[in-house]
C-alpha cells in the first residue's frame, strides 16, 4: 500500500470508512467487521473513519474492541455534531420516527460529545477529530476554538470539517489549522471540483473523499431497489429511487466497460479515480466484508489511461445526494 499525507501523518493512500459497520446499510456483522478491521491493518489500510452519530456510539464502541491491542496502528477519525433526539441505532428507526436531527457546534457541546467519543474508543486521544457539518447557530471561529483546546491539551492531533464550502475553511483556519477536509467525492459526486478540491491542494490540506463508491451504487452490485435490504438506509436516499435509479445505471455502465477492458472491478475504477484526483486526496471506501476490503485495496494499482479518464469525465449522478433534512446541512 502506497502512502498519503495528513498534517505530518503518512497514511495508507486507501482508508476504511467504518459507519456502514453498524449503521445505515443492513443489518451489521460484528463479527466479520472485526475481521475486516483485522485484515485492513494487514493490508496497511490504517486510515479509519467512524463518527460518534454512526449507530448511537455503536461503531466506535465496534472499534474499541480492535483498538485495544492495536491502537498504535491506527491513524483514527472521528467525528461530533450531528445529534438526534433519542439513540437512534439504526436507519430504520430514523425513518420510523422521521427523526429530525439537529447539528451541535457548541463549545460544550464540542467537550460532552469529545469525552463520550474516546470513552466508547478505549482511546486517550484522537488523530483527526472532526465537525461533522457546520451549526449555523454559532460561529465557525468558536467552533473550531474548542476544537483548538482539544489539541492543546494534547487530546486532538489534528482538526477536520466535513461537508464544507471553501469560504467556511478559510475563515476556520485563521483559528487554527484545518488540516484535513472530508466531503463526498466520487464519480456521481463532483460538487466539491472546481473549489474545494483545487482550494485544498493548493493549501495543503487532505481532501478526505467520503462515500467514494456511489454508497456502493458505482460497483454494479446494486442492480435493483430490492437489492436493498429492507433495513437499508439507501431506500431513503433520491439517488436509489425511481427513475433516478434507472437513470444511474447507465452511468455504472460505462464504469462496468472500463473495468471490463481492464480485468479489474467496477468498484477499482471508482477507486482508481478518486485516486487521480489529486495526491492530496484519500478515498475512505466503507465495507463490512473482509472480500471487499481486500478488492478495493488492489485499486490503487489500477491505471486510469487519459481516454479512460475522458469517458468518466461527464459522468454525474441523478438526484439529491441526501432527503430533504440531510440535504439542508450540505456544504456550508
Ligand atoms: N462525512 C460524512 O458526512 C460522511 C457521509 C457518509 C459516509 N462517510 C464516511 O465515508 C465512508 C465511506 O462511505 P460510504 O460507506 O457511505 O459509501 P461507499 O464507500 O461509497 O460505499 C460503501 C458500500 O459499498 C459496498 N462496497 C464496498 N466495497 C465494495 C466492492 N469492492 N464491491 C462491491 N461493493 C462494495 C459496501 O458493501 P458492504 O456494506 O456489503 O461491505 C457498502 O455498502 C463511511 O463508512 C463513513 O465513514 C462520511
Amino acid at each position: 500500500m502506497k502512502h498519503r499525507t495528513i498534517g505530518l501523518d503518512s497514511v495508507g493512500e486507501i482508508g476504511l470508512g467504518c459507519m456502514g459497520m453498524s449503521w445505515a446499510y443492513g443489518s451489521p456483522d460484528d463479527a466479520e467487521s472485526i475481521r475486516t478491521l483485522n485484515r485492513a491493518l494487514e493490508l496497511g489500510i490504517n486510515f479509519w473513519d467512524t463518527a460518534d452519530v454512526y449507530g448511537s456510539g455503536k461503531n466506535e464502541e465496534l472499534l474499541s474492541k480492535v483498538l485495544k491491542d492495536r491502537r498504535d496502528d491506527v491513524f483514527l477519525a472521528t467525528k461530533f455534531g450531528n445529534v438526534f433526539d433519542r439513540a437512534m441505532t439504526s436507519h430504520q428507526d430514523l425513518v420510523a420516527a422521521n427523526a429530525p436531527w439537529i447539528v451541535d457546534g457548541t463549545p460544550e457541546y464540542i467537550k460532552k460529545a469529545f469525552d463520550q467519543s474516546i470513552k466508547r474508543l478505549g482511546v486517550d486521544h484522537i488523530d483527526l477529530y472532526y465537525q461533522h457539518r457546520v451549526d449555523d447557530r454559532v460561529p465557525i471561529e468558536e467552533t473550531v476554538g474548542a476544537m483548538k483546546e482539544l489539541v492543546d491539551q494534547g487530546k486532538v492531533r489534528y482538526i477536520g470539517l466535513s461537508e464544507v464550502g471553501v469560504e467556511t475553511i478559510e475563515r476556520a483556519r485563521k483559528v487554527a489549522p484545518i488540516t484535513a477536509v472530508q466531503n463526498e467525492l466520487s464519480l456521481w459526486t463532483r460538487d466539491f471540483e472546481d473549489d474545494v478540491l483545487p482550494y485544498t491542494e493548493q493549501n495543503g490540506i487532505t481532501f478526505v473523499a467520503y462515500s467514494p463508491l456511489g454508497r456502493g451504487f458505482l460497483t454494479g452490485e446494486i442492480k435493483k431497489f430490492e437489492d436493498l435490504a429492507e433495513t437499508d438506509g439507501r431506500r431513503n436516499m433520491p439517488r436509489f429511487q425511481g427513475d433516478n435509479f434507472e437513470t444511474n445505471l447507465k452511468l455504472v455502465s460505462v464504469v462496468e466497460e472500463i473495468a471490463a477492458r481492464k480485468c479489474v472491478a467496477p468498484a477499482q475504477i471508482a477507486l482508481a479515480w478518486v485516486l487521480a484526483q489529486g495526491e492530496h486526496v484519500i478515498p475512505i471506501p466503507g465495507t463490512k466484508r473482509v472480500k471487499w476490503l481486500e478488492q478495493n485495496a488492489l485499486s490503487a494499482g489500477v491505471q486510469l489511461t487519459s481516454e479512460d479518464l475522458d469517458e468518466l469525465k461527464s459522468l454525474e449522478g441523478t438526484g439529491d445526494r441526501y432527503g430533504m433534512t440531510g440535504m439542508a446541512f450540505l456544504k456550508r
